[in-house]
């Protein structure tokens, strides 16, 4: 009744930002994302007669709101295996959580895995999916292996995850820019809820399906450019959104801002990068795994930035035996 997985964070090309059913986490659009190789999360979860009360660790710490979380989320995999045993929970990241790099995404696909697989259930990855993104949407994407799409779906069942192209399908590197380690005072949560008090989000809902089709086409292609450009309008617009949403919220620092300014010049001499970011201020660059270097060379000599984790495409969440207790 022990078990252990890893899951990878994923930085989505189009983001979630609204749900239709917030109950069930239920998208207002389809997203697509690719996983990343240095942004882990590993859980252990045993379930035992042992327990009095579910115990939850994560980086060395109990925090009540992040516990209640996880405990409501070991509620729907009881719930699913039947079972009304307590559970003890340790997890670690490789980075730090809550900070806009997608922690809950990674955390909530590994709790999913570890918790089911924990409980004797054995789900498929669409049903594994599904699970994860009750817990947190973006965790949906974090399943499957390599370039990622989540159905918007009509109801729990229909909005799940599933591989686009495997991790090896595209040599691009997806660098994370740590601006901050503080702790983000405004969630996604907050985002998704006042999304629609933004006097653009209509709109932004009504021209999301043309543009996923079009990024999935760039992937396709591997135009690199073309994914580039599309990958940058849709993270601004994101943060358009919420800077017009009622409270305004604004995610960046300015070594966000920097960092955004370093990606255009290094594109007019001929680096080609992109950025986006998430809902947070640490900026991830998407760039062709050959230019890679060059761009952390230049990102070094920006003062703001704590620290840099370089990405390639990785494969889904998946089971270890190397348990944490
Ligand atoms: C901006 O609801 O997945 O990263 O509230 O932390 O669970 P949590 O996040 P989630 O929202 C993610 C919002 C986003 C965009 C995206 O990942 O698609």
């Amino acid at each position: 009744m022990k078990s252990t997985a890893v899951a990878p964070s994923n930085i989505a090309f189009i983001k979630y930002w609204g749900r239709k059913d917030p109950k069930i986490n239920l998208p207002n659009s389809a997203t697509v994302s690719m996983n990343m190789s240095n942004l882990l999360t590993t859980t252990t979860v045993e379930f035992s007669k042992e327990y009095k009360n579910d115990q939850i660790t994560i980086d060395g710490e109990n925090i009540e709101k992040e516990s209640n979380r996880a405990i409501k989320h070991l509620d729907r995999i009881r719930k699913l295996a039947k079972i009304s045993l307590k559970a003890k929970v340790i997890s670690r990241n490789s980075f730090p959580k809550s900070s806009g790099l997608a922690s809950s995404a990674s955390g909530f696909a590994a709790l999913t895995l570890a918790g089911t697989n924990a409980a004797g259930l054995k789900l498929n990855k669409r049903q594994l999916s599904t699970l994860a993104r009750l817990g947190s949407g973006s965790a949906a994407r974090s399943i499957p292996d390599g370039f990622v799409e989540l159905k918007e779906g009509h109801d729990h069942k229909s909005s799940y995850a599933y591989s686009l192209f495997p991790a090896h399908y595209w040599k691009i590197n997806s660098i994370a820019i740590i601006t901050s380690t503080d702790k983000k005072t405004i969630g996604s949560l907050e985002g998704h809820e006042s999304a629609n008090t933004s006097p653009f989000y209509k709109k932004r809902l009504e021209l999301l399906p043309k543009k996923v089709s079009l990024l999935k086409e760039a992937l396709r292609a591997k135009d690199f450019i073309k994914f580039g450009e599309i990958v940058e309008a849709e993270a601004l617009e994101l943060h358009a959104i919420a800077l017009t949403s009622k409270p305004p919220i604004l995610y960046w620092n300015s070594g966000t801002i920097t960092v955004m300014k370093t990606c255009e010049n290094l594109r007019t001499k001929g680096i080609l990068c992109y950025f986006t970011m998430d809902a947070g201020p640490q900026p991830v660059i998407y760039c062709l795994e050959k230019n890679t270097k060059k761009i952390v060379k230049e990102l070094k000599k920006i003062e703001d930035i704590k620290n840099i984790i370089i990405n390639s495409p990785c494969k889904g969440a998946f089971i270890t035996n190397k348990h944490l207790f």
